[in-house]
């Protein structure tokens, strides 16, 4: 089970890999334009920061077969730990099957149901990202997605992974394990989350007063 950072906030980004809690990233152009970096400045920035065994989501922004192919190759040849965002789309499909067989990684992104996720396993994606958080947005079932995802994945033995994405919440992750999906990527401050308990916090101050009322000194060498 991997845990990606979704951000291309870079001090965001840092403090993730320092806590040595996230395996990879996922970008996409709305991330990107946020950060008012330019993109080659932005990608370089986080190719530096990135572990060498991480993963890192890159998202193609042409819409035509041949278009796709190009900045999708393009995007790979960059670094070994790319794997290739395209929109699920009959276009983003067909490009996925060629870079598939060309040994390139793909994620399709922008997935909301379990039939556009069926034809994204058959075209031999990497990573398929069901967006969640938006389902849910529309008062649709988002998990309710991702479980039957789940189902028909395992009733084929489709290798594809399930990227549980547009996380909301905590609980949102919690969920995701339940189901037994592959990734999930989240905005930082879940992630940060994840940490938190107030027992964690109490008990930790309890074992600090105790250690300092009792005058003990730690070991030393
Ligand atoms: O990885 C997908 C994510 O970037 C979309 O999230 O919050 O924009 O729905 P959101």
């Amino acid at each position: 089970m991997k845990i990606f950072i979704d951000s291309a906030d870079t001090e965001e980004i840092k403090k993730l890999v320092d806590l040595k809690v996230i395996d990879g990233i996922t970008t996409n152009p709305t991330l990107a334009s946020k950060t008012g970096k330019k993109y080659p400045t932005l990608v370089k920035e986080i190719f530096e920061i990135m572990p060498e065994d991480s993963i890192i989501n890159l998202e193609v922004i042409d819409t035509n077969y041949e278009g796709i192919l190009s900045q999708a190759r393009l995007l790979s040849s960059l670094d070994d730990r790319v794997v290739v965002k395209i929109p699920c789309t009959p276009e983003g499909l067909k490009a996925c099957k060629t870079l598939s067989s060309e040994g390139i990684r793909v994620n399709i992104t922008l997935v909301f149901s379990s039939m556009q996720a069926l034809l994204v396993a058959k075209a031999g994606a990497y990573f398929v990202s069901p967006f969640v958080g938006r389902l849910d947005d529309i008062s649709e079932d988002g998990v309710g997605v991702v479980e039957d995802m789940v189902q028909i994945y395992d009733n084929y033995d489709f290798k594809t992974q399930i990227l549980f994405a547009s996380v909301r919440s905590v609980e949102h992750i919690r969920q995701a394990c339940l189901i037994g999906v592959d990734v999930i990527t989240s905005p930082y401050q879940f992630i940060m989350e994840m940490y938190n308990h107030p027992l964690t916090d109490k008990g930790l101050k309890q074992f600090l007063d105790d250690w300092k009322n009792s005058g003990e000194v730690f070991i030393t060498k």
